[in-house]
């Protein structure tokens, strides 16, 4: 299988386990994702409709823009991928642009700029909501035009949906195929490293996601979830079928500081 690489960095971007959670979900007309990130689900499956919806504004507003202006939006995005874009000055400054511009299609273009120009990918916001990653220091950050095209061909199939999982969770039908790629529980309680949002989430989400899980495979929808293998996970998902893997995580960039994690993915089965 040829994988499409997303065109965000997206800590938890799931395109290296594509292939193996795309056999977990079952067949049917529509796929509804309600933590969508980078879209490597979406980007690598063959749904005729997709639901994807995230709670990250930013996110959302860039996947609307783009599936409503298409092409013409990367010529936009081109300024700011040039050598004169790429010092820690600049990105300070068209980073404090963001966080304070009204202009929506301005807004995500810089989403994709920083994105590319910001440490590791790292989405980070402070208490106030402002993104607040730091200067990435790459030597020449490119454009993923490619990547950007072939997710634009493929929105036509979609709609963007700026909301938490449980107003998406709640529009499944009988016969969709529901894909959730929460937030991680923890694997110790110092060991959570990334931040999406400025709210968080929990065991009280993570026990909530369980439960509508549940409550939607009983109406007959089929619902997948991928998350760390702990024994607080394995109890809120009692019933499903889970599979076990091992996965590479990279959590710095110091090359002998990388290690394996537990996951697993539960597949909830209609009834
Ligand atoms: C692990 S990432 C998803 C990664 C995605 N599968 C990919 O391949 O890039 C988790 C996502 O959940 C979103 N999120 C966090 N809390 C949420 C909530 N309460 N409702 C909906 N989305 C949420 C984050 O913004 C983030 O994009």
């Amino acid at each position: 299988m040829t994988v499409s690489r997303p065109f965000l960095k997206w800590p938890g971007g799931k395109f290296r386990l594509v292939e193996r959670i795309s056999k977990a979900l079952g067949p049917g007309q529509r796929l509804i994702e309600p933590f969508v990130g980078s879209a490597a689900v979406f980007l690598n499956t063959d749904y005729d409709h997709y639901l994807l919806a995230d709670s990250n504004p930013d996110l959302i507003n860039l996947y609307q823009t783009l599936h409503e202006e298409g092409e013409s939006f990367i010529d936009y995005v081109r300024q700011f991928f040039q050598p004169e874009t790429n010092n820690a000055e600049t990105y300070y400054a068209l980073r404090e642009d963001f966080n304070s511009t009204r202009d929506i299609r301005h807004k995500a273009a810089l989403f994709i700029y920083l994105n590319r120009h910001c440490y590791n990918g790292l989405c980070r916001y402070n208490k106030s909501g402002g993104f607040n990653s730091p200067f990435g220091r790459y030597k020449q950050p490119q454009l993923p035009e490619q990547a950007i095209l072939a997710f634009i061909e493929k929105s036509q199939r979609a709609t963007f949906q700026l909301s938490s999982f449980t107003e998406t969770m709640q529009a499944a039908e009988a016969g969709d195929v529901v894909y959730c790629d929460p937030p991680y529980m923890p694997l110790s309680k110092t060991a959570n490293f990334t931040s999406y949002s400025a709210e968080g989430f929990g065991m009280e989400q993570q026990a909530e996601l369980a439960r509508l899980a549940k409550e939607l495979a009983s109406q007959g929808v089929h619902v997948a979830i991928s998350n760390h293998d702990t024994g607080e996970i394995r109890n809120l998902y009692k019933g499903a079928r889970i599979t076990r893997f091992e996965v590479p995580r990279f959590i710095s960039q110091d090359i002998h500081n990388r290690n394996t994690a537990r996951e697993l993915l539960a597949v909830f089965k209609p009834s």
